[in-house]
């Protein structure tokens, strides 16, 4: 007779056996790939009890922190690398534009606002113009795409992270498109920010002399009817930590300069003050369901 008892040899196996009659066979493959990697794992370094403890803490005080604002689970899996690498697996984008990491703080829905509008409320930073238009693969028009963005205000906190410090959603907008799949809108140029440094993360970066900061960028999710829809950033290309995202989310093309310009007839016709910063995106969508 076989024998399938537990042994560190075969403990991978039995375990991963445990689990064959799994009726959801993608939830099969998900449990024994796990059970096989978490004991190769645990066998490579030679796991000692008192770190599976540290361990088991650790995660314990992931949970305890985290409440309807504050995820501190996807923060860990951000500055692991797993939520980038999940990301671009399952948005591989060909033509179309590039994703990155939806971050914690999309927790609110953003406030409808009119094209043209100034989505900073408390009066901070160095004013923006943010131009763009929405295309499919073909270079056509996407009109009515709705464009979600948020951004950290210029002290480096979400609304969110502030409650009664900041205005309510504030630097946050949901713009729909014009018939050119046009948008445009006000906010300020973004500015690089430590991510949470507070719960368990923030002792995780310390501990292995990591920087926590991520630079200075201005969230997007675009969604349009019979398109995939694409959660991005735009980032400053000169901002500090461009090269060393804490969360890893940089991509080369979603990095633009955001220059100064000096053209009163287009500060007149967008209301904001000459010269001004401004930036430009196009953003190019994929045929298929909506999220
Ligand atoms: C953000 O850009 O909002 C973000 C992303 C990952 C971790 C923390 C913040
Ligand atoms: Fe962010």
């Amino acid at each position: 007779m076989i024998d399938r008892s537990f042994s560190e040899e075969r403990s991978a196996e039995v375990v991963a056996d445990s689990f064959d009659s799994t009726p959801d066979p993608r939830l099969r493959t998900l449990l024994q790939s796990l059970v096989r990697h978490l004991h190769a794992f645990i066998k490579e370094v030679e796991l000692t009890e008192a770190e599976w403890a540290a361990a088991i803490n650790f995660l314990t005080a992931t949970g305890q922190i985290s409440d309807e604002v504050r995820q501190e689970f996807i923060l860990l899996s951000d500055v692991l690398g797993v939520s980038m690498l999940v990301e671009t697996i399952n948005h591989r984008a060909g033509e179309a534009t590039e994703s990155t990491v939806l971050g914690p703080f999309h927790v609110v829905s953003s406030p409808e606002r009119a094209l043209g509008a100034d989505i900073a409320l408390d009066g901070k930073g160095e004013p923006c113009l943010v131009t763009g238009r929405v295309h499919d693969l073909a270079g056509q028009p996407v009109p009515a795409a709705t464009i979600d963005v948020w951004q950290a205000n210029d002290d480096g906190f979400y609304d969110v992270q502030q409650p009664g410090l900041q205005p309510e959603r504030n630097l946050r907008g949901l713009f729909t498109a014009d018939d050119d799949g046009a948008f445009w809108f006000r906010t300020i140029v973004p500015r690089y920010y430590p991510i949470p440094q507070d719960g368990p993360v923030g002792d995780l970066l310390r501990a292995s002399g990591r920087h926590p900061f991520r630079p200075a960028h201005i969230h997007f999710l675009v969604t349009a009817p019979d398109f995939r829809s694409v959660t991005t950033h735009l980032f400053v290309a000169d901002s500090a930590y461009i090269d060393s995202d804490a969360v890893f989310g940089v991509k080369q093309s979603l990095v633009r300069m955001f220059p100064t310009v000096d053209d009163p007839v287009t500060a007149d016709k967008f209301g904001v003050t000459n010269p001004y910063r401004t930036v430009d995106f196009t953003i190019v969508l994929a045929p298929g369901a909506l999220i």
